[in-house]
């Protein structure tokens, strides 16, 4: 029997800002019929990211705002429950940008990939087996270019972006550090995440603790959030420094962007390198980095942690949270009591 109704997260108001639980609303639709070249997706995981707040604030950063009154954008992974589309059968496990909701009717372009990673769980498809793990491989690979013996540092290192940028430059060879916010996520970093040195933030004498962390400089700087630490970081780069501007975490709004030093003269004085990054680019080559992913999970060199939120209902309120800190690893919302 098909569904005949799917809830929604629907975009109620536009934040300025980072997007709070108010600014949605939980609606239920009608599920139209399914045309021809449509599927139906069951949705399972949800996954929440931080790009989210730039995708709904009024002025666009890559991509169009999600309207008001639209689904939720975000990927979600979940099962082909019926399809009248050559290129998926009932049973395809897929993820894709599916949108927050619990059902999704697609003509199959917003889909990223079949899942076919059936030995792990399926929600990894939106973490380390996502844009996170396809972001940290090919930030630093491709843009960070590490070299055995290079210092890397990382920042929100215990994220899931930032765990697998350490763990995939330590297994090229690399000497690294990671920068978090608490106690907790400091140990994280060196216990379950393998940092050479682990740097917490938030803690006073967070540049003396840097310096101590990285005293043959930094070679490759992996930035999730610039602002302070960034300014930290870029003070102590090396000569052919590589820096990867992958995020802005720190910073809440982009109309209250914060002034500090300037770069150009480290760059300058250390021949140095510094380029964003944006995951769209490297979409043609995101199997590569999916299988070599899979691979490190698989023989345990590349750990991941997840935090799983049971309940659309949960959807709302978790972008505040993850920019709150208070998400341990990929954050995830879990429907349908999905495994
Ligand atoms: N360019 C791309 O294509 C691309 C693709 C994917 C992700 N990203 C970026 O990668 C970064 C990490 O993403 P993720 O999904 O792995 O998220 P995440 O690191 O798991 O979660 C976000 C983390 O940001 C940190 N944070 C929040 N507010 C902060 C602040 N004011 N100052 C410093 N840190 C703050 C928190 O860690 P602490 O508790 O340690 O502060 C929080 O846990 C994000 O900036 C994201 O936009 C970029």
């Amino acid at each position: 029997m098909l569904p005949t109704h799917n809830r929604q997260v629907q975009l109620a108001s536009r934040p300025v800002g980072i997007p709070q639980a108010d600014h949605f609303s939980i609606v239920s639709v009608p599920l139209p019929q399914l045309q021809p070249g449509e599927l139906l997706v069951r949705n399972e995981f949800l996954s929440i990211d931080p790009a989210m707040r730039g995708w709904v604030n009024a002025v666009a950063n890559y991509s169009e705002p999600v309207a008001i009154g639209a689904p939720m954008r975000s990927f979600a992974c979940g099962t082909v429950v019926a399809s009248r589309h050559p290129g998926y059968a009932e049973g395809d496990v897929v993820m894709g940008m599916l949108g927050w909701q619990e059902y999704a009717i697609t003509d199959g372009r917003p889909i990223r990939r079949k899942v076919r990673e059936a030995d792990l769980p399926r929600s990894l498809s939106l973490g380390i087996l996502g844009i996170n793990g396809v972001t940290a491989y090919f930030a630093l690979t491709a843009v960070g270019r590490p070299r055995p013996g290079d210092t890397v540092v990382v920042s929100t290192a215990a994220g899931a972006v930032g765990s697998a940028v350490g763990q995939i430059a330590k297994i090229a060879g690399c000497s690294t550090v990671g920068i978090a916010g608490g106690a907790r996520k400091r140990q994280l970093c060196r216990d379950e995440f393998g940092y050479d040195f682990a740097v917490d933030y938030k803690a006073a004498g967070f540049e003396d603790a840097l310096s101590a962390a990285t005293p043959a400089g930094v070679d490759v700087y992996h930035d999730n959030t610039a602002g302070s630490i960034s300014d930290a970081v870029i003070r102590r780069i090396n000569r052919g420094a590589r820096i990867v501007v992958c995020g802005t975490a720190s910073v809440s709004s982009w109309d209250d962007w914060p002034s500090g030093p300037r770069v150009e003269r480290h760059l300058l004085n250390k021949a140095a390198r510094m380029q964003g990054f944006l995951i769209w680019d490297y979409e043609h080559r995101y199997e590569e980095a999916v299988a070599r992913l899979a691979d490190w999970v698989r023989d345990g060199r590349l750990r991941y942690r997840e935090e799983i939120l049971d309940g659309i209902e949960q959807a709302p309120g978790s972008i505040a949270r993850l920019y709150r800190g208070e998400n341990d690893g990929k954050l995830l919302v879990r429907l349908n009591d999905s495994r």
